[in-house]
């Protein structure tokens, strides 16, 4: 096999968290430098021969080019099985799908999430172990080894594959497969849910949807799986083609970014319930008629009624959440009698409780909800969950949800985002609170008397594995909590993240809007932490 080999200048990468390396497009076109971060997974998971890889990515700027270097590096590097999505598209769920029903050894990903797309804005590339899931701290943290010390890599002379139509091609010794993005994991969803009473639902003629793919990679999985199996009418899916620049637009699915779905959602001709996922497939955000549902909420409901959806009928095993999530899941799980994990924020912590069978069900506050059907959180899987829940209870949203608060409270929830502040003024708002700590409970501020303060630790239960300071959290005596964190995921300066959230069980006290619900603890959270002083920030750039 014919292999020329480059000698490169070191690699001056970021070290690459468990969702990957994420810089600007015009980063990654350096010469050498995807080559780089490429060969060093490849490197970390030595020997490559015989081996097999998934490779795709979100169709943003810079996909196509990408994928056509990292084939010719497997092919380079022994891998005898490359499978790749048709137009080099497969979300970060289905990506996880086929790594696990193909029992690949592993995926690239190529996506940088909900982060804008185009020649100057964000490009990323992650790699995933052979369950699916993101590859652990240790693989991450070998990877970055190797990009320090790399001195060549391997790559072979071959023409650029046509990627737009599916079937096998050879190539020095492998085969390439162009599959079919979507009918892996459509066939998956068919397994979990009950398509027959969701189908009844979207073709009765009164209920109706929109599910708003931002220009991003679930548009295709949708149509096909809404549309075309469902019955869905033709024009549920909006913004449905994804484009290498999401349209100009930022493929994030909260309120402030999907504002064409939550106008249909508004208003007196509001559709019944609407959606939106984001840049790669992995994040969803659900609504009702004028209805908002919090992320925390949706995974406690979700739980609830788990029973409902074929898949979960005999139970689930147990819930997991990330820390700052509110606890409303755990009041579900204690109901139910199973355990409820409380993990550091990010993904990869949840990856080791579905290996080990702990938890059935997963989420974060972020957007992010999942299962142990693959090891990514899944935007669409959401949306079906809901869908399927909502046609076996004939309920709309908002009494859904209003029934799940009459029964077990309601945790109101907010998160306020504090963007591109200055990083030394950041850490020294966090310096001071840390040294606060230990003299805060007892004291009182704004009428509420603080109970308990510490730095979140855990321990994994199932490699025994510790992750120490992972955010402030104070509690108030009114059951209510605090929780700072600084954003592992921000690109300028620093994100602070302030959560808030607060039980209330009062029948008539259900339906407050959450800002004012929690006024007096985001009035405590200001003043206890400087926010002001230390940031010069009056209000956050963000509310969620
Ligand atoms: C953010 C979210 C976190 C999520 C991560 C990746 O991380 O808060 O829940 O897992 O994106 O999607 P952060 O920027 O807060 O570190
Ligand atoms: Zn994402």
């Amino acid at each position: 096999m014919p292999v020329s080999t480059h000698t490169t200048t070191p690699f001056a990468g970021q070290k690459p968290g468990t969702s990957g390396l994420r810089k600007k497009v015009v980063e990654f076109q350096q010469p050498h430098y995807l080559e780089n971060f490429v060969q060093s997974v490849f490197n970390t998971i030595a020997p490559c021969t015989a081996k097999s890889l998934v490779v795709g990515g979100d169709g943003r700027y810079y996909n196509r080019q990408a994928i056509q270097v990292i084939i010719r590096m497997a092919v380079a590097n022994g891998f005898s099985r490359i499978l790749v999505g048709q137009g080099g598209i497969l979300s970060t769920p289905a990506a996880s799908c086929v790594i696990r029903k193909h029992e690949t050894d592993g995926g690239i990903i190529l996506s940088a999430s909900h982060n804008p797309g185009g020649p100057d804005e964000d490009f990323g590339i992650k790699f995933n172990g052979a369950n699916g899931g993101p590859a652990s701290e240790t693989v991450t943290g070998q990877i970055y080894q190797h990009t320090q010390t790399i001195s060549e890599y391997q790559t072979i002379d071959a023409e650029d594959i046509d990627l737009d139509a599916c079937g096998s091609i050879a190539l020095q010794g492998a085969v390439i497969e162009v599959i079919d993005p979507v009918s892996d994991y459509a066939e998956l969803m068919e397994s979990l849910f009950d398509f027959g009473a969701m189908s009844r639902l979207l073709r009765n003629g009164e209920f109706r949807m929109c599910f708003d793919a931002m220009h991003a990679v679930t548009g295709p999985y949708a149509r096909e799986i809404l549309e075309n199996r469902l019955g869905a009418g033709q024009g549920t899916v909006i913004n449905a083609v994804p484009l290498e620049d999401f349209g100009g637009g930022h493929p994030d699915p909260n309120q402030v970014h999907a504002h064409e779905l939550i106008e249909r959602m508004s208003g007196e001709d509001a559709l019944d319930f609407g959606a939106a996922s984001d840049g790669d497939g992995d994040r969803n955000m659900v609504l009702g008629k004028n209805f908002y549902i919090n992320p925390c909420d949706s995974l406690a409901i979700l739980a609830a009624n788990a029973e409902l959806v074929p898949a979960y009928a005999k139970g689930i095993n147990g819930i997991a959440r990330s820390m700052p999530t509110s606890r409303a899941a755990d009041r579900v799980a204690s109901a139910l009698n199973i355990d409820c994990y409380e993990t550091p924020t990010g993904w990869k912590f949840f990856g080791n409780l579905l290996d080990a069978g702990k938890i059935t069900l997963c989420g974060e506050e972020s957007f992010g909800t999942g299962s142990d059907h693959v090891r990514e959180k899944d935007g669409l899987w959401a949306v079906l969950f809901w869908l399927n829940l909502l046609a076996a209870r004939d309920m709309n949203v908002a009494d859904m949800v209003h029934e799940h608060w009459q029964k077990f409270g309601r945790d109101y929830f907010t998160r306020h985002d504090y963007e591109a502040i200055d990083s030394d003024s950041a850490n020294n708002m966090f310096a001071e609170l840390e040294q606060k700590l230990v003299s805060l409970p007892g004291q009182q501020f704004e009428g509420l008397t603080i109970e308990k303060a510490d730095q979140f630790s855990y321990l994994d239960p199932v490699d025994q594995s510790r992750s120490e300071g992972q955010g402030i959290r104070i509690f108030t005596d009114n059951g209510g909590r605090i929780v700072y964190r600084l954003s592992g995921t921000g690109t300028q300066g620093a994100t602070l993240r302030v959560y808030l959230d607060r039980y209330e069980q009062s029948a008539d006290l259900l339906d407050q809007d959450p800002q004012a619900a929690l006024a007096n603890l985001i009035d405590v959270a200001n003043r206890i932490a400087g926010i002001e002083a230390f940031t010069g920030r009056t209000a956050p750039d963000v509310i969620t």
